[in-house]
């Protein structure tokens, strides 16, 4: 997301409906069309007063907060992370596909880790094991080196390169799941867009 302030909220990738059964209509609008604006809402109001923080990029907000002035560092940090972070999770849904990953990065999944099955074991295992509000994430470092990583509540995986995310936060499967994460993880990642994920692993050497 190559935004700066004021921050706008990225459209669905698809309509409300597209991504169902997997994520019905009602949980895509609560999450995106009330949860993640509050995010971009609340950082352009906490940005508005400060003119010299308003030409960071999205990224160096996420990555440089604590140079923030003390009466918004943490609030910024936070919402900041949950752009950044919602930003990603719609990007890379579309409607279900029996698709995996392609190219260098089909090659960097069997290299690492054996098979997509056991990626996406590795990657549950993080999703499930993240304690209460979190993200579980698949990502890779400067040398294309892939990995599994879990963050609390709205940090980023930054400066690792994130590829896809699965909010594991209450609000993105409660209304249609309950508490069943396993089967929302299960349902969610028939919805990755494999073309898009694919495109996202390369880096400068
Ligand atoms: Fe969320």
């Amino acid at each position: 997301m190559k935004q700066q302030y004021p921050f706008s909220l990225p459209p669905l990738p698809a309509s409300y409906d597209a991504l169902a059964p997997q994520l019905n209509g009602c949980t895509l609008y609560f999450h995106h069309d009330q949860h993640f604006v509050a995010y971009v809402e609340t950082l352009n109001r906490l940005l508005a007063p400060y003119p010299d923080y308003q030409r960071w990029s999205l990224e160096q907000l996420c990555l440089e907060w604590r140079q923030l002035p003390d009466e918004i560092r943490l609030s910024v940090r936070d919402n900041a992370g949950g752009v950044y972070n919602h930003d990603l999770y719609f990007k890379t849904l579309a409607p279900a596909s029996a698709g995996g990953p392609s190219g260098a990065l089909k090659d960097a999944v069997m290299r690492e880790f054996g098979s997509l099955q056991a990626l996406r074991t590795a990657l549950k295992a993080a999703a499930l094991g993240q304690f209460g509000s979190g993200w579980a994430w698949l990502v890779f470092d400067r040398g294309g080196r892939l990995s599994i990583q879990k963050t609390a509540n709205q940090e980023t995986p930054l400066p690792l390169h994130p590829l896809l995310c699965c909010d594991v936060w209450e609000h993105a499967y409660y209304l249609q799941y309950q508490n069943r994460r396993a089967e929302y993880f299960d349902n969610w990642w028939q919805l990755l867009n494999w073309p898009m994920i694919s495109d996202a692993y390369r880096w400068d050497a």
